[in-house]
């Protein structure tokens, strides 16, 4: 196929990417984002500063553009992120213990009930763990009100939309190291307790500092092997030329080499609209030309 979308879902896979609200209105973006995927997720519009800006008001107004874009050009939506340490509304960043533990229940309740039946995937709980070589759990305070927030945000994402798939979403986890040998033991937890859990998404932000881990497709297939999907869910490689093109294609080989790998989720569209200021991690440059990456990624899902 020609595009990105239509080549993935040959496989029977999705190919989506960050959106921004803003941006709908740019006939260049908008026209990439119609063309070439299938799946979108709120950069920042589902997020709980954006979704419940003062306690048990709720808002879905900043994510209303990109639903009922999704809606009229057939784009399903991954739900980013109902749990999270950062952009949390200052009311709730001010919260502690019970308080703050009630306010998260009833924002995933209030949150999953309004989309029920209109999200792929959400993101329950994002960037639980910590970066330091040990495998704790990053301190926050949602952390503070407990260990077993996680469970508890899972579980009352499921009562609240039953058909959503249920991801763990979190960075630096994509090769095999202390950071995801935790997610790992906690989705082992999880399944042998009955927790609900359904999906474990690799966020694959690469850099220099970061690359494509040499063992990334083992690693999503230990995943999937403790009977979950996995999925590539915010990817970005910083780089240029043929070295970005080689190593999009590797990371599309990789989720393809992985049966329950269900799709890709390229966070942004063209280099200019990527978080990282400056870069150019992305598969479109800043006019809207496809780049020697976007090649390399297509022909990568068409030789699936
Ligand atoms: O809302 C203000 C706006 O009023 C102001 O004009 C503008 C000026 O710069 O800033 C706006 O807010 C910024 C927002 O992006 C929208 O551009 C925030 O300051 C900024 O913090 C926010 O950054 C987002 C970041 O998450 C926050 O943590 C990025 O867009 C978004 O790409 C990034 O995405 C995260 C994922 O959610 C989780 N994984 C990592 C990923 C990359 O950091």
């Amino acid at each position: 196929a020609t595009t990105l979308g239509a080549s993935a879902a040959a496989t029977g896979r999705y190919f989506g990417t960050a959106v921004a609200a803003g941006k709908l209105s740019d006939s260049t973006y908008a026209g990439i984002l119609d063309r070439e995927f299938d799946m979108v997720t709120a950069e920042n519009e589902m997020k709980w500063d954006a979704t419940e800006p003062s306690q048990n008001s709720f808002s879905y107004s900043r994510a209303e553009p990109i639903v009922s874009h999704a809606r009229s050009h057939n784009q399903r939506i991954r739900g980013h992120a109902l749990a999270w340490h950062q952009q949390q509304p200052g009311w709730a960043q001010s919260m502690s213990g019970t308080a703050l533990r009630n306010a998260m229940v009833n924002h995933i309740t209030q949150v999953a009930t309004h989309y029920r039946g209109q999200i792929y995937a959400w993101d329950v709980v994002n960037e639980a763990f910590d970066d330091g070589g040990n495998g704790a759990r990053r301190d926050s305070n949602l952390q503070r009100t407990g260990n077993d927030w996680i469970e508890v945000a899972f579980r009352t994402a499921r009562a609240a939309d039953p058909s959503a798939k249920l991801c763990y979403n979190d960075y630096n986890t994509d090769g095999q190291n202390a950071k995801s040998n935790a997610v790992y033991a906690m989705v082992q937890d999880f399944k042998a307790r009955g927790v609900p859990i359904d999906c474990v998404g690799f966020q694959s932000h690469f850099n220099q500092a970061s690359p494509v881990p040499s063992d990334y497709q083992a690693n999503l297939q230990r995943f999937a092997n403790l009977g979950l999907d996995v999925q590539i869910t915010e990817l970005d490689i910083e780089g240029s030329g043929q070295a970005q093109a080689d190593n999009y294609a590797r990371v599309v080989r990789a989720c393809l080499a992985v049966t329950r790998c269900n799709g890709i989720t390229v966070w942004g569209i063209r280099d200019t609209d990527s978080w990282r200021a400056g870069g150019t991690p992305l598969l479109f440059d800043g006019n809207g030309n496809k780049k020697a990456a976007y090649t390399s990624t297509l022909n990568a899902l068409n030789a699936g």
